[in-house]
């Protein structure tokens, strides 16, 4: 039986044998990326790739990425959903298409030798139907028809071969066409799925009225590959043009090919899940197949919190803090639900989660005390929140006199305040005792996420790494102020952390004391000296190790191979010194402005203290 780790090797090695070059694991939460929380797919960090820029490691890109899906959080709890996930993925920049691609996906998921060693008969295959804009994938449909033949199978349109909407068969980071930004890279895409060849799957289902098929949200088909034809840009009369290359995006959910080599219909109970599963079934002394769902649910969550801690988020009110947050508190609900308040070992679960995947992520064992510490913590702030909860209720319904009247009955606006401003969900408060109206929270909860969705579309817009001159300034602007921090507060101050708008850029490192008015302004006047200097800002592919002797800093290590790419701001042209006197030297994919000039002035307008030995500055950055 093949293991996950078994799987990597054999999808790696396939693809290097058809002329892929692998590329590094990119952090799981982007460093510089304002359009999204976190990696949520392989082909995320290669976007300029895909949109011409030229790669180092050449047109056949293969790697597994690390990929956590915020959407899915809802859908976690049946046989295949899970949050976090490893995507193995690979591209052809300009290079091959889909008489390649397909059957080179078929080779993999079917043969013994290099690959999977799937039965063809239990393959199914989707493309794209077409619409106004785009025609039908009748290339793909010939092509499938050919890989099935050869395989013994006569594949039919309708019976083997399916074509859906933009709805199931298109794909971009923002979803179907419409939905897309201006310059967003998309396009049909043709997926393949597996058949467990159980109707019981289906008839159990709340589906069981309509009549089941590849895509049906059942579960009886599973999809296990996803090649996607990016050859389209969104252009901003909503058209779309067709991109300089045509490329092909794959991606495979591990823990999918994991499932369907072990003829698992639960990717729960694989051998990457289950030893997971096994433990919280043995500190909650309850069975997985009576709380089956509560159990899938604090597995997926809590690996997914190993994973964000370990990329090095904390629990907080916002971003990939907030998520985090939610991860947490929503697997302890369902810990409490299974095993009341009782204190529980749950430390042990996270045991089980690093041992699963320290083969593939040995980082985790490094981090192991503070994972387990921001976890352990997070729940213990969850308890006082808790025990608030209770507090505000009790006093705001507090009858006459002293006495409390045990309130079962709150208002919609109480119990969604308790959501707001504590953080508990609609299912704890009433876990707590307390019933409401549901459908007058349902409502205000719809008015508050179509406000933060409309603030979400605006973020993405606004960022969509459009590379907009303002988020370039931004960039160069980061470089400037980690390096000034390091003059002020002195070289062991490193940068954890950035996110960039067009409106502000902030900047996280490491330093435990708040900064004094003094130093704000001393790091705010190097920058602006160094704006003033105009230095010009070049990147050049350095050998790695020759670049660390360089003294280069930074988070994101942009690798290719044994180079790595790296920024230099200055020194001037005129001042005849070479690039190892630059002010600044980073690690960075960029990209950057010609000249600090570009810029006007950078502004410090706050800091905030994230917690141990973390600051956090927002600044404000002027062009000319
Ligand atoms: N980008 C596509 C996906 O995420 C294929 O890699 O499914």
């Amino acid at each position: 039986m093949l293991s996950a780790s078994d799987i990597v090797k054999k999808y790696i090695s396939f693809f290097e044998a058809r002329g892929h070059k692998q590329i590094a694991n990119a952090p799981l939460v982007p460093i510089n990326d304002p359009t999204t929380l976190f990696t949520s797919s392989g082909m995320q960090p290669l976007v300029p790739y895909l949109l011409g820029e030229k790669h180092q490691q050449g047109t056949r890109l293969v790697n597994i990425q690390n990929s956590f899906r915020a959407q899915d959080i809802e859908e976690v709890g049946d046989n295949r959903h899970t949050t976090f996930f490893r995507m193995m993925g690979n591209w052809s920049l300009g290079d091959y298409f889909k008489k390649e691609q397909l059957p080179w996906i078929f080779e993999f998921l079917t043969d013994k030798e290099v690959g999977l060693g799937l039965d063809p008969k239990r393959l199914y295959v989707t493309v794209f139907a077409g619409n106004n804009q785009i025609p039908k994938d009748t290339e793909s449909i010939e092509i499938w028809k050919e890989v099935f033949s050869k395989a013994g199978i006569d594949a039919k349109e309708g019976e083997r071969i399916f074509s859906y909407d933009v709805e199931k068969n298109w794909w971009s980071r923002s979803g179907v066409p419409e939905k897309m930004p201006t310059g967003e890279p998309g396009g049909p895409d043709s997926e393949v799925f597996y058949d467990f060849e159980d109707e019981s799957i289906h008839t159990k289902s709340p589906w069981k009225n309509d009549s089941c098929h590849v895509n049906c949200d059942c579960g009886r088909y599973i999809e296990i590959a996803n090649s996607v034809f990016m050859q389209y840009q969104k252009q901003p009369d909503g058209s779309f043009k067709e991109l300089p290359k045509r490329n092909v995006d794959f991606g495979g959910g591990l823990e999918r090919f994991l499932l369907v080599t072990e003829h698992q219909q639960d990717v729960f109970q694989t051998s990457l899940f289950s030893p997971i599963i096994k433990k919280i079934e043995e500190i909650t002394s309850s069975p997985y197949g009576k709380s089956t769902n509560a159990m899938r649910i604090i597995a997926d969550h809590l690996v997914a919190a190993v994973f964000i801690i370990n990329a090095g988020v904390e629990p907080s009110k916002t971003e990939q803090g907030y998520i985090l947050r939610r991860l947490i508190r929503r697997s302890y609900d369902n810990i409490m639900k299974l095993h009341g308040e009782n204190i529980l070992p749950t430390y042990r679960i996270f045991e089980a989660i690093v041992e699963q995947y320290k083969n593939t992520d040995p980082e985790l064992v490094k981090n192991y005390e503070k994972i387990k510490n921001t976890i352990l913590e997070e729940a213990n702030t969850y308890k006082i929140t808790v025990s608030r909860a209770k507090k505000f209720i009790d006093t705001k319904y507090k009858k006459t006199g002293d006495e409390l009247m045990g309130v079962k009955e709150i208002s919609a606006e109480d119990a969604f305040t308790l959501y707001t401003t504590q953080g508990l969900s609609p299912a704890q408060i009433e876990s707590l005792g307390y019933s409401f109206d549901k459908q007058a929270f349902a409502q205000k909860m719809e008015e508050h996420q179509k406000i933060s969705k409309a603030g979400a579309d605006k973020k993405f817009r606004g960022g969509l790494a459009d590379h907009s001159e303002r988020t370039i300034m931004g960039h160069t602007a980061t470089h400037l102020l980690h390096q000034a921090l390091r003059d002020v507060l002195g070289k062991q101050v490193h940068q954890t952390g950035s996110n960039i708008t067009t409106e502000r850029v902030r900047f996280d490192f490491n330093y435990d004391k708040r900064l004094t008015d003094v130093q704000i302004k001393q790091v705010e006047d190097i920058v602006n000296q160094k704006i003033k200097a105009n230095l010009p800002v070049h990147f050049e592919l350095i050998d790695t190790k020759e670049a660390h002797k360089m003294g280069a800093i930074g988070l994101f290590m942009d690798t290719y191979g044994d180079k790595s790419k790296i920024y230099f701001i200055g020194p001037s042209t005129s001042s005849g010194l070479k690039k190892e006197d630059a002010y600044s030297i980073e690690f960075c994919g960029g990209p950057h402005v010609d000249f600090t000039g570009v810029l006007k002035s950078v502004k410090i307008i706050r800091q905030e203290n994230l917690g141990k030995n973390q600051k956090r500055i927002y600044a404000i950055v002027q062009g000319n």
